[in-house]
């Protein structure tokens, strides 16, 4: 099947063409340049944005594709969770799209995107995990501006989240960490790098929930601690921080956030042998928690996937279109008595409204 994919759920407009698990163009406009000065997403602004690039988007993605409406099977639209405004355009225009090109509409959770992201292939079908040697259950890991998750994966279309962020999602604190090293917004990727010159542990900063007795995890205490951190060694702020003391909390913040979801992970394994890890989200892109993550799986024996390339671990709509071909595929669909946003909607809610589901 070919499918259009459409994802406009927080301040990227994307629009896909996938086949089978090949993308065939995954296209990205950002709107960073428009949030940069408010130091955050704006919705009203997104959305503006949002009406304004989609015709754009989509014929850039059409003639990447190589694709005529005529070719398309069906099209796929992020219903929720996100922002209600960004949400809004896409799911309008999907609409329209699918009553004038006559095509069947399967409404997509953003995050069953970012969950199965690791399976999708380039468009000759090289790269990403083939989802035939897959075997359930299986373990996802959610990392995003908006969510961490930790996702057990009992079939297709059944998900449980059993460990999720009480406060902020861990790329929300990279962002808000970045910001207090001046680095602008969003700066987690920018963090990252700088924390790739530093020494880790360099200062000593909390691992988060370590005794919870839950899978939980927390990123607020961290950020707290980074923030007084800065505060010492700059003595309130008489002086600036030197390069290397930047680089130095940089990796000294990444090493206490990776180490308080990892840690989490490493005890769900205990309780839940898996032989699949799924890593998926923004956070995914970040070559030292794909490290950490392989290492801490190394003694279960596990394989770890995460996409193939950057630009399925941020939001897009190739991740979109390839849920949509897990539906069609396996055959489970969402019971939706009306076809709308749901800016709040969990990743278990889904699993409880699937018409049909497989294994
Ligand atoms: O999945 P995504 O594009 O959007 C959401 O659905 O939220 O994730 C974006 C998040 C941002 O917070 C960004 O700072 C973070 O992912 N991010 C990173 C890296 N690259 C992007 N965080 C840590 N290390 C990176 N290399
Ligand atoms: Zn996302």
């Amino acid at each position: 099947m070919k499918i259009l994919g459409i994802d406009t759920s927080c301040d990227d407009t994307s629009i896909a063409l996938v086949e089978g698990r090949k993308v065939l163009a995954n296209c990205i406009s950002s709107q960073d340049a428009t949030h940069k000065e408010f130091g955050g997403v704006v919705p009203i602004l997104a959305k503006r944005e949002h009406e304004k690039n989609f015709p754009l988007v989509l014929e850039k993605a059409l003639a990447t594709a190589g694709v005529q409406p005529h070719d398309i099977d069906a099209i796929a639209v992020t219903i929720g969770p996100g922002l209600a405004p960004s949400l809004e355009i896409g799911v309008t225009k999907a609409v329209q799209l699918a009553q004038e090109w006559q095509k069947p509409l399967e409404p997509v959770h953003h995050m069953e995107g970012h969950l199965w992201s690791a399976l999708a292939a380039d468009a000759h079908g090289e790269g990403g995990l083939d989802p035939d040697t897959l075997t359930f259950p299986a373990l996802g890991i959610l990392a995003s501006g908006g969510h961490t998750e930790i996702v057990l994966i009992h079939g297709w279309g059944k998900y449980e989240i059993i460990g999720e962020t009480l406060d902020d999602a861990l790329g929300e604190a990279y962002d808000k960490v970045a910001r207090m090293l001046g680095l602008g917004f969003p700066g987690g990727g920018k963090l990252a790098r700088l924390a790739d010159e530093g020494d880790a542990s360099a200062y000593a900063l909390p691992i988060a929930m370590r005794q919870s007795g839950d899978y939980n995890v927390s990123y607020s205490g961290i950020k707290t601690a980074t923030l007084r951190l800065i505060r010492e060694i700059t003595n309130t702020g008489e002086r600036t921080l030197q390069d290397q003391e930047m680089k130095d909390v940089a990796a000294s913040f990444q090493n206490a956030a990776l180490e308080t979801l990892l840690g989490k992970v490493k005890k769900v394994l205990v309780e839940y042998p898996v032989s699949h890890v799924l890593l998926g989200g923004g956070v995914a892109a970040n070559t030292v928690l794909r490290e950490k993550l392989h290492q801490t799986l190394a003694p279960t024996g596990a394989a770890v996937a995460w996409p193939y390339t950057f630009s399925l671990c941020q939001d897009n709509a190739a991740m979109i279109a390839l849920a949509a071909q897990l539906h069609f595929q396996h055959n489970y669909h969402l019971k939706l008595e009306k076809l709308d946003r749901r800016p709040q909607w969990r990743l278990d809610d889904f699993s409880q409204n699937v018409l049909s589901s497989a294994t």
